[in-house]
């Protein structure tokens, strides 16, 4: 039998009292002790309709087993709504997990709030429209790199600034794979990516903005012709492009994006560039067909002959100008640009312009002048990216620098706009010959 002596006694009693006196107000004032204010990082994607759906993904310490995310239109007495979310552990034997939540049946261009079990911040999220009856902006940039913390978070905030409905990095994100195929990635360039990114990815509103990747050489270990095992973390930690490496979303009938692999886990020919032409041949009535990739096919720092420029061009080129497309963001380039319309190589007003060239988090390199390529028409040493809007007549591209300026700007009529435009030129034409 034990028998507490009086000093014990008097020194649990004093551990009661220290105890209670310390615990009490963290108890009555603070859910801080019982659940922390939010998690590392939470993100947004989508991998279907983004009018009707939304995926949760955060990032966490503890696998969380059987957390959902709740969520309701951001209206008095909405009823609240949940979904579970399935949670994996991060490749390479790291001690965090990925958690993911696909939440379905959500009604158009509407506010909702969420919370996630076991974290007490409330967020926001907003879907996109079924139709574009009134304009929609949008943001494409690539090459965030993450080699200079301060640049990447001053890009970030001035992105974050112009209210996008959502945002794309093709490519190169944290750029924690090395070249060397056996060494491990840099998980903690990732962790950095993913806090830094959740804590200045939201609008003034404090909705958390969208985000949509595609891969690049440096998600890679090995950085091209490599397979999916290669880049563990880029497909554990984003549900979008999934494990095919690539895919097409669409917006209504109002915009594609092709969401591309140029060449780092998936052959840029052969099945992918089969896939993409039947993707495209569906989209003949979209009023927007955009893509996004990494390696441009139209350099602006690279020869224009480097080998996986070269594969662009043969891959992926024929079949963006058979089915017309609009207009392609290209990165790794490290340097804006913008070509002529192009079709086949040559100025054509009825190709595609090729953009970008991946300058987010990076010191932007010392581009090709125009006067020296037949395919150039704009190039600038910036560290930039572009803001796209949608209008049911014409898509407009304004290319802006981390402070706000702007670098360039350029506009397309949509098919029906731009054919009737032809139409009455050729009218015009017409008369003026006749009159003469
Ligand atoms: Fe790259």
């Amino acid at each position: 039998m034990h028998f507490m002596t009086t000093k014990t006694r008097i020194t649990n009693s004093f551990v009661r009292i220290v105890l209670i006196l310390f615990l009490l107000p963290l108890l009555l004032t603070g859910e801080e002790i019982i659940s922390p204010q939010a998690p590392l990082s939470i993100y947004l994607t989508w991998v279907a309709d983004p009018s009707t759906t939304m995926v949760v993904q955060w990032i966490s310490g503890a696998p969380e087993e059987a957390a959902f995310v709740h969520y309701r239109k951001d209206q008095p007495e909405a009823p609240l709504e949940s979904a579970q979310a399935a949670h994996n552990p991060f490749p390479e034997e790291q001690p965090y997990y990925v958690h993911k939540a696909s939440i379905m049946g959500l009604l158009p261009d509407t506010t909702y709030r969420f919370t996630i079990d076991g974290y007490s911040e409330e967020h926001l999220f907003l879907t996109m429209p079924k139709a574009l009856d009134s304009p929609i902006s949008f943001i494409i940039g690539g090459d965030t790199n993450l080699s200079n913390l301060h640049i990447f978070d001053e890009t970030n905030q001035q992105a974050a600034s112009q209210n996008p409905a959502f945002v794309v990095i093709g490519g190169d994100l944290a750029c924690a794979a090395s070249n060397n195929p056996k060494k491990k990635e840099d998980c903690n360039r990732w962790l950095e990516w993913l806090e830094h990114w959740y804590q200045q990815m939201k609008t003034k509103d404090g909705r958390i903005i969208p985000l949509l990747v595609t891969i690049g050489n440096h998600e890679v270990k090995g950085g091209y012709g490599q397979t999916p095992e290669q880049a563990p973390f880029f497909y554990h930690l984003f549900a979008s492009p999934g494990e095919r490496g690539y895919t097409t979303l669409r917006f209504g009938t109002y915009l594609s994006l092709y969401l591309l692999d140029s060449g780092h886990t998936h052959p840029t020919g052969g099945e992918q560039s089969q896939w993409l032409a039947q993707e495209m041949s569906k989209d003949s009535k979209m009023l927007n067909r955009i893509a996004v990739y990494h390696v441009p096919a139209y350099p602006d720092v690279r020869p224009y002959r480097n080998t996986y420029s070269s594969a662009i061009r043969r891959n992926f080129v024929p079949i963006f100008d058979t089915y017309r497309l609009h207009i392609a963001f290209e990165n790794h380039d490290h340097a804006y640009k913008r070509t002529f319309p192009l079709t086949s190589d040559r100025t054509d007003p009825l190709g595609v312009v090729y953009i970008g060239n991946g300058s987010w988090g990076v010191k932007p390199r010392i581009p090709k002048k125009p006067s020296r390529t037949m395919y150039l028409d704009k190039t600038m040493s910036a560290r930039q990216f572009c803001k796209i809007t949608l209008s049911a007549t014409e898509r407009e591209v304004t290319a802006i620098k981390y402070d706000g300026s702007i670098i360039d700007q350029f506009s397309q009529p949509v098919d029906s706009v731009a054919l009737q435009q032809r139409l009455q030129q050729e009218r015009l034409n017409r008369k003026k010959w006749e009159d003469a």
